[in-house]
């Protein structure tokens, strides 16, 4: 088996606008290893033309690589850590918010944000802002349906009142109220340019599948989209070591405020 990483990641810089060079190498090989035996081929140059010439291909490698896994208000104590955040400094400080959850996936971060500020009856001044690199997974997010386990951490009023469940019971589609708050858009982290002007940044479990060099440079960038005063919660896993150097004051172990 022959893997020329080095000729297929300039070959998906080229072709697919993706800089697999910034993400971390074992784990993403092993990925990619993997993805390209289940297609049936032995080695990365005929398999970045089985890419080329079969989109289902492409989808499956695409899928693969971006792991899409969430689900609603992940990691729930850190999550009312920051709603009391958002009500405690947050709105006191902004009146208004602006928000911005990157890296989306399927909806559910954003989607746990715009129930947040519809629960708590805080303004929001523009609609939220979701991103993902991965646009189908985008136009799953834009339906808002979800399994049981992705909707494991919301309380049964909450259920109720933000969700209505499909035919068969088994799935959990967002009323429209909520999906209106939020806006979703393809966003790549580490290739495009960062809007500005929020007052909070979800980022979360995503900066873990790159190397500190390019996640270093999501978290300057982040900095500069925020509004000083504005707070930047990242995933679980994903503690900020240094936040000084980067311009940011740590308010607890996974939510840090622009100084
Ligand atoms: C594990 S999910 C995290 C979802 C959500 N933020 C959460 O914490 O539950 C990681 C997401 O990052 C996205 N992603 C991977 N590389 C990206 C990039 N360069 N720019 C933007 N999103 C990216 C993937 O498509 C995937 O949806």
């Amino acid at each position: 088996m022959s893997l020329d990483f080095d000729y297929f990641y300039d070959w998906t810089y080229k072709y697919l606008n993706i800089n697999l060079n910034a993400y971390k190498e074992t784990q993403l090989q092993r990925r990619i290893g993997t993805i390209m035996k289940n297609s049936g081929v032995d080695n990365l140059r005929d398999y970045s033309k089985l890419i080329s010439s079969d989109e289902k291909v492409k989808r499956d490698f695409l899928n693969y690589i971006t792991i899409n896994v969430t689900e609603f208000f992940r990691n729930k104590e850190i999550f009312d850590e920051f709603e009391d955040i958002i009500k405690g400094i947050l709105v006191p400080r902004f009146g208004t918010l602006n928000i911005w959850s990157a890296a989306c996936s399927i909806g559910a971060e954003p989607y746990s944000l715009a129930i947040i500020m519809d629960k708590n009856k805080i303004p929001i001044k523009n609609k939220i802002l979701a991103t993902d690199i991965d646009e189908p997974i985008l136009n799953k997010a834009k339906q808002g349906i979800y399994k049981e386990n992705e909707v494991k951490n919301i309380g049964d009023d909450i259920l109720k009142k933000y969700f209505t469940l499909n035919r068969n019971d088994s799935e959990y589609i967002v009323n429209n109220t909520i999906k209106d708050m939020v806006n979703f858009r393809k966003h790549d982290l580490l290739l495009d340019r960062y809007e500005k002007g929020f007052n909070a940044i979800v980022c979360r479990n995503v900066t873990i599948y790159f190397k500190n060099d390019a996640r270093d440079s999501i978290y300057r960038n982040i900095h500069e989209s925020l509004v000083p005063g504005g707070v930047f919660f990242t995933g679980a896993t994903e503690s900020i070591y240094n936040p000084k150097e980067f311009g940011f004051k740590k308010l607890s172990t996974f939510i840090y405020e622009k100084i």
